[in-house]
């Protein structure tokens, strides 16, 4: 019996796992391994407003005014006023960030900011460097269990609370592990589509383990597409990042043109939504895109981890241009949760990607993620070392495995889901599409798989079922949503919509509510 199980391990896990009390029995438990994360990967940094010239009100108007005002501006107050204490906590517990001429930080640059305030690390390589001081920092009493699939939460049949959750192992065994407080840390859906920049282990368990649990979904229409993944032989390769255009390069087409001048005031540092549409329209009729960094000094030095990923795919920094696409980066919904991620099932918290908090809007701003990963990660702590019962024993109670009265269905293959949402459900939408889309996944929608136990189902045929269940709510919502707001954009409704400012899509096993 658990105090705490953490079921992820990126910055929120990781931070909330820090911050339990030191005698609380804690579990960090992940799919893949410790280092296997977005946040691992993150390259940008952390967005705060520490400049001479910056105030947490202007970083709260940039996050406004790139998400288009769809936030809960509570909870972007609280954020940004908490960004310099928490990079002033890091810098102190020994972060090495990376610092100007003048040994102060150094300040980069994104799109949509109306300052410099990104924070970072080795040059891109901020995510490795956060993780790593992160991980070396979980005291040795806490548990931590690799290489395991969550499958299901536990929740008890009278009480309806979260009471724990059954895991397996590489080789297909169950596992049980209970616990009164259960987080889920997983990340977002990348994926979901073909072309992403997600960690290969990203794709959509806390939205369907939360939903098959009974828990509320909400925004789930709301899903960023970063414009600029290395594009190569057809496919993406990894995120090149917004930093690179905040150093000033441009994106141009095969011709050289200037693609984003007259498109928008901030050109190439529009906000993301703006720049992976342009890009997606090149593309659509027939244009290559390119980043050209042939005016950024000593591109190597800045970004050892993007140069590294063109030298592994054969593309020379010295050529002066990096073929890029857009692809899925974030997910602005996910589980609904309150202001310390508590969702609506009793025992059950969402922290991080996977949490819808209303802090990002219909389009994340550029580094605000693994800020709110610090920040709801200690926050939630902090409400649970208030909750937490030591002597507390709990259930644990065995819960049996359960035999399956039905045929394991035969679902297509991940790619084919991928591919099918990249096309339908990705940058631009329309009615039909969404309803072709809705359509086949529908034959995959069996009801009778909502009550039925995965106890005997294979961790590939578990992960098949919650990608077509999540890519299900998100259909649903792109579907409704008759307008276009941030990265939701529907090509028959092309215009905000002021009424649909107010309107949030929940779903739940109950149906949709708005
Ligand atoms: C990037 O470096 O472009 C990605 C950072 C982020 O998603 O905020």
């Amino acid at each position: 019996m658990y105090n705490c199980i953490i079921v992820g391990s990126g910055i929120a896990a990781m931070q909330l796992a820090n911050h339990l009390n030191n005698k609380s029995r804690v579990l960090v438990i992940t799919k893949s391994t410790r280092r296997a994360s977005n946040s691992y990967r993150a390259q940008g940094g952390i967005a705060a407003a520490i400049g001479k010239e910056d105030t947490p009100f202007f970083h709260y108007e940039d996050t406004i005014k790139a998400g288009c005002d769809y936030h809960n501006e509570q909870e972007v107050r609280v954020l940004v006023e908490n960004g310099p204490a928490l990079i002033e906590q890091l810098k102190n517990a020994g972060l090495p960030f990376d610092k100007d001429e003048i040994g102060q930080l150094a300040l980069g640059m994104e799109g949509a900011h109306s300052r410099k305030r990104i924070v970072h690390c080795g040059g891109d390589a901020t995510g490795k460097h956060m993780m790593e001081h992160l991980i070396a920092s979980i005291r040795p009493t806490i548990d931590v269990i690799e290489n395991r699939f969550v499958y299901e939460l536990m929740i008890h049949p009278d009480s309806k609370k979260c009471i724990g959750i059954k895991a397996k192992d590489p080789d297909g065994n169950n596992e049980v592990y209970f616990s009164d407080n259960v987080v889920l840390a997983v990340g977002g859906i990348g994926g979901l589509f073909s072309y992403t920049s997600n960690d290969s282990s990203v794709a959509g368990d806390g939205v369907a383990l939360a939903y098959r649990a009974g828990a509320e979904i909400t925004d789930m229409e709301f899903i960023q597409f970063h414009p600029t993944l290395l594009y190569i032989n057809g496919k993406t390769a990894g995120l090149v990042s917004e930093a690179v255009r905040g150093e000033g390069a441009r994106l141009i087409d095969q011709s050289g043109i200037a693609l984003m001048k007259g498109k928008h005031l901030l050109e190439d540092l529009a906000p993301r939504h703006i720049v992976a549409k342009e890009i997606f329209h090149q593309r659509a009729t027939g244009n290559d895109v390119y980043l050209d960094i042939s005016t950024i000094h000593q591109f190597e030095e800045k970004f050892p981890t993007i140069t590294a990923l063109c030298s592994v795919n054969g593309i020379s920094i010295e050529s002066g241009k990096i073929p890029v696409a857009p692809g899925c980066h974030f997910l602005m919904g996910g589980i609904a949760v309150n202001s310390v991620g508590q969702t609506s099932i009793d025992g059950l918290y969402a922290i991080g990607e996977t949490a819808a908090t209303g802090v990002h809007g219909a389009n994340r701003l550029a580094s605000n993620s693994l800020l709110e990963g610090l920040y709801y990660g200690k926050k939630l702590a902090v409400h649970l070392n208030e909750q937490i019962d030591m002597n507390e024993t709990g259930v644990t109670s065995f819960y049996p495995i359960k035999t399956s009265s039905l045929n394991i269905p035969v679902f297509p293959n991940k790619e084919e889901i991928q591919e099918k949402m990249m096309a339908y459900a990705g940058i631009i939408r329309t009615h039909s599409e969404l309803e072709l889309l809705k359509k086949w996944l529908s034959e995959y929608d069996y009801p009778s798989f909502m009550a039925n136990s995965f106890d005997e189902w294979s961790i590939d045929n578990i992960q098949k079922l919650f990608m077509l269940q999540t890519a299900k709510l998100v259909v649903n919502a792109a579907l409704l949503r008759e307008e276009s707001r941030g990265a939701h954009n529907r090509k028959d409704f092309s215009m905000e919509n002021k009424r649909w400012g107010q309107l949030h899509i929940v779903q739940s096993k109950k149906g949709i509510e708005m």
